[in-house]
């Protein structure tokens, strides 16, 4: 019989990984506690921008014409249990208000309310990020809350995909990484990801503490290699130099590689800034902070990003934002998302707003999600009402709609034909050539 799979919790992750999972063929019941999240999933609707992942709910979700009818959803813990062989747990780990460490009591709720219906041999998979150490106290729990006792075991699979590549990511991973404490969970999970996905794909194997590390690792890596760029676009600026052209430089060192080395406003979003904060936090309650003090630098680094943005568009409009129209490009934290959870582009957009300035925010996708955070900017349907009449253009997220923008007609409509790239990701000639005065971060504006 082939295995049948449950996801609770149906966010990026969930609906990504309950979806990817019924492409490859099998059986799947995705769980969400948010009723109205279950019905729009169940109608083959995505409740956030995800590029591709529409397509595959529309060939998968039971009900929909010409669909496999592979995937279901549900809000019932007893139908769930009683359903899967393996459960994935894809709930949110957010960072604790006004505190470093990660709130774990989604996670904890979704197990603590899995296991009383347990009564049959089941693997329960965490995937969502959690602080070290999480994985060996939950299946503490599961044995001591499910009937199946023994039988119910738990393993730990960390998933790397990034918002704008969901669907890519999970079904062509650079990687899959397992923790578990019996060779019993990883031969199931290897029948889980034995088909399409493992050829070619490295599968490692680890204990509970070490796969739970590589994720917080790599995310930590990913935005360390963000700030470090952003440190040398520091000294570019000071010096006089072009980071643009350093990155490239050092990027073709295969030690480094060319990734990742984006100079600008900084990381955002749901994941690396919590992430690294939550494992400094953890590496203390270990008695291990000095190791990873060094974040501590990344983080602040990146915040001053933002800041350094904000002075920079002070200075091109001559020391004060006071009565000044400001054309903010960007709202999600990057392109091809509309997420806006610690969005730099917002952050700066909201600091010069308080400072006094006149906002207007245009995002392709972002702008429903940015309204609701911040209620209080001005909003444009579309780049050239943003850019109309403003004297400052601020490019906070490089979107490839702001890359084909013509500016040449935004110069018609612009009050100051003035523009900053916080993203270095426009062609500055084209605006240049088109009479504007463009400047990019950590680069000789000539
Ligand atoms: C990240 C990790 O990449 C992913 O593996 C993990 O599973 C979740 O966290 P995501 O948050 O979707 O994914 O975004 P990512 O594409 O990594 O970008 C993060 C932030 O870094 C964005 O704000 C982006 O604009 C910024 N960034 C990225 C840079 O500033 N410069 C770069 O060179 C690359």
């Amino acid at each position: 019989m082939p295995l049948k799979l449950t996801v609770i919790g149906t966010g990026y992750l969930g609906a990504t990984h309950a979806a990817a999972m019924a492409e490859l063929g099998f059986e799947v019941l995705g769980l969400d506690i948010d009723e109205s999240k279950v019905a729009t999933l169940a109608r083959g609707r995505v409740p956030m921008y995800e590029p591709g992942l529409e397509d595959l709910l529309a060939r998968h979700v039971a009900g929909l014409e010409g669909s496999t009818g592979r995937l279901r959803f549900t809000t019932s813990w007893e139908e769930v249990a009683d359903f899967g062989d393996v459960h994935f747990v894809c709930v949110n780990t957010p960072q604790k208000q006004g505190e470093y460490g990660c709130d774990m009591s989604y996670v904890d709720s979704a197990v603590g309310l899995l296991a009383p219906h347990l009564r049959r041999p089941a693997l329960v998979v965490g995937k969502s990020t959690v602080p070290v150490g999480s994985a060996a106290r939950l299946a503490g729990m599961l044995r001591e809350l499910a009937p199946a006792g023994e039988d119910v075991e738990l393993a730990w699979n960390p998933e790397f995909l990034r918002e704008g590549f969901a669907v890519q990511d999970t079904l062509h991973p650079d990687r899959i990484v397992v923790g578990v404490a019996s060779d019993h969970a990883e031969s199931l999970l290897r029948e889980v990801y034995g088909g399409p996905i493992a050829e070619g794909t490295p599968f490692i194997v680890a204990d509970y503490p070490t796969a739970e590390l590589v994720k917080t690792a790599a995310n930590a890596f990913l935005a360390t290699k963000i700030s470090f760029i952003n440190a040398m676009a520091e000294v570019c600026e000071a010096a006089g130099g072009d980071v643009a052209v350093l990155a490239e430089a050092i990027g073709h060192d295969d030690r480094i590689g060319r990734k990742f080395l984006r100079a600008g406003i900084g990381f955002g979003g749901g994941c690396l800034p919590k992430d690294i904060r939550a494992f400094m936090a953890r590496a203390g309650e270990l008695g291990a902070d000095q190791a990873l003090t060094f974040l501590r630098e990344v983080d602040s680094v990146n915040m001053r990003r933002r800041t350094h943005m904000v002075e920079w568009a002070r200075e091109a409009l001559g020391g004060s934002f006071l009565g000044r129209r400001i054309a903010v490009l960007g709202a999600a934290f990057k392109p091809d998302s509309d997420d806006v959870r610690d969005s730099p582009a917002l952050n700066v957009a909201g600091q010069i707003h308080l400072q006094g300035g006149q906002v207007t925010v245009y995002d392709p996708k972002g702008m429903e999600n940015a309204r609701r955070l911040f209620p209080t900017l001005g909003y444009a349907p579309s780049a050239l009402e943003a850019v109309r009449g403003a004297d400052v253009v601020l490019h906070l997220t490089e979107w490839r709609e702001f890359r084909e923008l013509d500016p040449a007609r935004l110069a018609e409509v612009a009050g100051q034909r003035h523009i900053l790239d916080g993203r270095n990701a426009l062609d500055a000639q084209l605006w240049r050539k088109a009479g504007w005065t463009f400047q990019a971060m950590g680069r000789p504006n000539a």
